[in-house]
């Protein structure tokens, strides 16, 4: 019933419906503009700034997590403190690759992640893990991330406590090659650490030591990642004025096209479940990136067919303001099949399998929301592996990035939410923020009508 595809496919069959319709990839003016944004990114590569696509650090990197795995082999449970970009990747690969820890008679190895203020949940850990098997990685860019800093003050209390002058054993950081608090702290503790190359941001590091560290702590080929990832990226970054020819040009392209058309969200619709973070790392990546000078569109992670007994409705009949991007896996595993006592009202499904069931499903959200006049691109991968996964990560970082520079804003800097955190500093009391004080005093001295509940 299922034809499964010999390569991952991008199916534009349903892409130009609703306002959509009659438009192609020159409406716009936007594939002319091929020429001059394959020059901003080769003039970009050649200054080193896009390091999530040119990969400089793959080799070294490949060589130091074996060693620094190794500093850390006493470990069962790896604790990993990091948020935004610095976790999100992480744990999509972990869902991906690694669900025996959700499931029952796993025993080890354990993969924690705090990306989060909760103490409840921190406590939980710190009460009951196993200090001297438990790793702690701190991942963090800048080295200087408040919600982060402050886990590691906790855990690093915690570590010593537990485990006097070798606490710094179970301790490995990932942070920037030469600067931050991280950085210095490593090296005045002498701690193993990796680093995160200069220019490579949170939301595009889930391929470099960010996210490979983790994955190779529980056993994911993260090789296979790599390889996959390298394979969408090194024709571009070899050749630049290639643009055209690459997928994430046409999907940079219909994505302006559809927010010039007052297509406002973008779903990111997933039917292979165990993929279902991905959802919210690519969230981050579209949202963090895009989302400047009043243009963007919103990206809404939704995962098949849990949504469509959740989300779907407002997708379909809702405001007419969504594309998706709609993500499946023809191979996945069948799973059981239903049996000869399977009861006479639901007897079309036996001999059928449980796969048979999410591709029906699928294919019945497909077309629901073609006929609602959602544009929709299929991406339809040939298998779930991980070399799939690097691919299917790669492809939409680019995307992400030339979206960018199709709307003329820089994807790679995030400067509004720099805001809420000055402000927060300045909550806690820390010099240098009195203009962020003066705020936040009005803020809060400002009365209106408060109702109970
Ligand atoms: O994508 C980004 O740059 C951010 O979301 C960061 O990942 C997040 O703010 C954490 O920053 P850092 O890795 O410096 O701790």
């Amino acid at each position: 019933m299922t034809t499964i595809p010999a390569s991952h496919t991008i199916s534009w069959a349903r892409a130009r419906v609703g306002r959509l319709c009659g438009t192609d990839m020159e409406t716009g003016g936007y594939a002319a503009r091929a020429s001059e944004i394959g020059g901003h990114l080769a003039k970009e590569l050649a200054a080193g700034r896009l390091p999530f696509l040119s990969m400089p650090y793959r080799a070294a990197m490949e060589e130091a997590i074996p060693a620094a795995l190794n500093s850390i082999s006493h470990c069962r449970h790896l604790l990993l403190l990091g948020i935004g970009g610095s976790a999100l990747g992480a744990r999509a690969l972990q869902k991906a690759f690694f669900p025996a820890q959700d499931r029952p008679g796993h025993n080890g190895p354990w993969l924690w992640i705090a990306d989060n203020v909760d103490a409840c949940t921190l406590e939980a850990w710190l009460t009951a893990l196993p200090a001297d098997q438990t790793a702690v990685a701190v991942i963090s860019k800048s080295g200087g991330t408040i919600e982060t800093l402050s886990q590691y003050f906790l855990v690093r209390e915690w570590l010593q406590k537990m485990l006097g002058a070798a606490w710094k054993k179970n301790v490995v950081m990932i942070t920037d090659e030469a600067k931050g608090f991280l950085r210095e702290e490593a090296k005045r503790e002498g701690m193993v650490s990796l680093p995160v190359p200069d220019y490579l941001g949170g939301r595009y590091s889930a391929l470099s030591a960010v996210g490979m560290f983790p994955a190779a702590f529980m056993g994911i080929d993260w090789k296979a990642l790599m390889r996959g990832a390298s394979a969408v990226a090194s024709p571009l970054a070899a050749d630049p004025l290639s643009l055209s020819k690459h997928s994430a040009w046409d999907l940079a392209i219909w994505n302006r096209q559809l927010m010039e058309n007052a297509y406002s969200q973008l779903i990111f619709f997933t039917y292979i479940p165990l993929w279902s973070s991905l959802g919210a790392w690519f969230g981050q990546l579209w949202a963090e990136s895009l989302g400047k000078n009043g243009k963007g569109s919103m990206p809404l992670p939704a995962v098949g067919v849990t949504d469509q007994h959740s989300l779907q409705q407002m997708f379909l009949d809702g405001p007419n303001d969504k594309g998706c991007l709609f993500l499946h896996c023809p191979s996945l595993p069948r799973g059981r099949t239903f049996g000869p006592e399977t009861p006479e009202q639901w007897a079309y499904l036996r001999g059928r399998s449980f796969g048979d069931l999410l591709d029906a499903e699928g294919l019945g959200t497909r077309m629901a929301l073609s006929q609602s006049k959602v544009p929709t691109v299929e991406l339809c991968m040939a298998s779930d592996d991980e070399e799939a996964a690097g691919r299917l990560m790669m492809l939409l970082e680019i995307t992400t990035v030339l979206t960018g520079y199709l709307l003329d804003i820089d994807p790679l800097d995030q400067p509004a939410v720099e805001l809420g955190k000055r402000l927060a500093n300045a909550r806690l009391g820390a010099p240098g923020y009195p203009e962020e004080h003066k705020a936040l005093t009005a803020f809060l001295s400002g009365k209106g009508r408060e109702s109970s509940f």
